[in-house]
């Protein structure tokens, strides 16, 4: 490990930019699917204001927070403001109107985690999930959004990140590894703590946007167009930091004490947090605090058989970025 700390980046790290590049392109959705996606939401607007005329749609997750790779599914969220209600019953309603206008494979799914109706639309394919009220999602997908207009880099790492656990298994919450929500925030936060930093700690910043949310107060700096070249002085690559991200995980993360922290921009420790045992199935054994729900650790799915896979995998990639003649390769070999 010691040695490993003290890694120096290979020498021809730079040549690696071009084809890691090329990878963001063939990842990277077409304009036609955005309006593709924009046609089903307006469909969707027009069978639900029928019958709930005061309710709205929002486009969430990988759909609108600008980290979504080509042929996502889409998730939306209905939010209806009435006093009491019953998730349930509204999600079977749904269900009805939707395969009465013949969209296909209309399902609803009242009893899971976070409750929905999926659907296909026949006309374009898109798979979709509808949930009610989860407006914190929407909020942080906002929080996403801002943050990649920032700095390009971002979305290339993200992407590159993204793509390299979904072909190595590392990307399913069910089995105890992380969710894309969380690979993103574990991007932001790294570009926070490049010197001279790539991103800013906007909830540090002067708040320009605010929403209550649930009772979650959500501030921050917003107005992202007013920070376009913020991270101009750092002339890091993307090979460069590909290889330093992999590296930090692999071998510099204080996984026994750290927390890793976009609201503040900075690492947090468990103790003050108060994630120093396991609570429930909150082991905290990778520790990722959600921007806005800080008591929630997205690291709270993984277990000790998966932390082991997760490090491996970390250690499998900064070895092949430091080493591997073709790491564009070798890096998203399937599992
Ligand atoms: P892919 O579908 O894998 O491309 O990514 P995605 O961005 O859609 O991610 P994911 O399916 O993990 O999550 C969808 C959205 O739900 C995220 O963008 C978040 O807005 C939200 N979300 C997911 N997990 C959590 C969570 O644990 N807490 C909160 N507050 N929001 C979450
Ligand atoms: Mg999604």
């Amino acid at each position: 490990r010691i040695y490993k700390r003290q890694m120096i980046c290979r020498s021809d790290i730079d040549q690696l930019n071009a084809p890691f590049l090329a990878i963001y392109e063939t990842l990277k959705p077409a304009e036609e699917e955005k309006a593709k996606q924009k046609q089903l939401l307006t469909l969707l607007e027009t069978l639900v204001s029928k019958e709930w005329p005061t309710a709205r749609l929002y486009l969430y997750g990988s759909c609108a927070n600008s980290f979504g790779v080509s042929k996502s599914d889409i998730d939306v969220c209905l939010a209806i403001e009435e006093a009491d209600v019953d998730k349930s019953k509204i999600l079977l309603k749904l269900a009805d109107i939707l395969q009465a206008d013949n969209l296909q494979n209309v399902q609803a799914l009242t009893r899971a985690r976070v409750p929905i109706v999926k659907l296909m639309d026949p006309v374009t394919g898109i798979l979709c999930d509808i949930c009610i009220n989860n407006v914190l999602a929407v909020v942080n997908t906002k929080l996403l959004r801002d943050y990649a207009q920032i700095d390009e880099r971002l979305r290339q790492l993200t992407f590159i990140v993204k793509h390299w656990a979904k072909s190595r298994g590392v990307n399913e919450t069910y089995q105890g590894t992380l969710s894309s929500y969380a690979y993103v925030l574990m991007c932001i936060h790294f570009l926070q703590q490049r010197r001279p930093a790539i991103l800013p700690c906007l909830q540090e910043m002067e708040t320009t946007y605010s929403v209550t949310v649930d009772e979650v107060k959500c501030a921050y700096f917003d107005q992202v167009e007013k920070l376009g070249d913020f991270g101009r002085r750092n002339s890091e690559t993307i090979a460069q930091l590909v290889w330093a991200f992999f590296n930090y995980w692999a071998y510099r993360h204080d996984y026994a004490n750290a927390v890793i922290s976009v609201r503040t921009g900075s690492l947090l420790s468990k103790q003050e947090k108060d994630w120093t045992r396991r609570i429930g199935n909150d082991r905290h054994l990778i520790c990722i605090e959600d921007p806005f729900e800080t008591s929630h650790d997205l690291g709270r799915v993984v277990d000790k058989y998966s932390i082991k896979v997760l490090r491996e995998e970390f250690e499998r990639a900064a070895h092949i970025m430091q080493y591997d003649p073709n790491p564009c390769v070798k890096l998203f070999e399937c599992f």
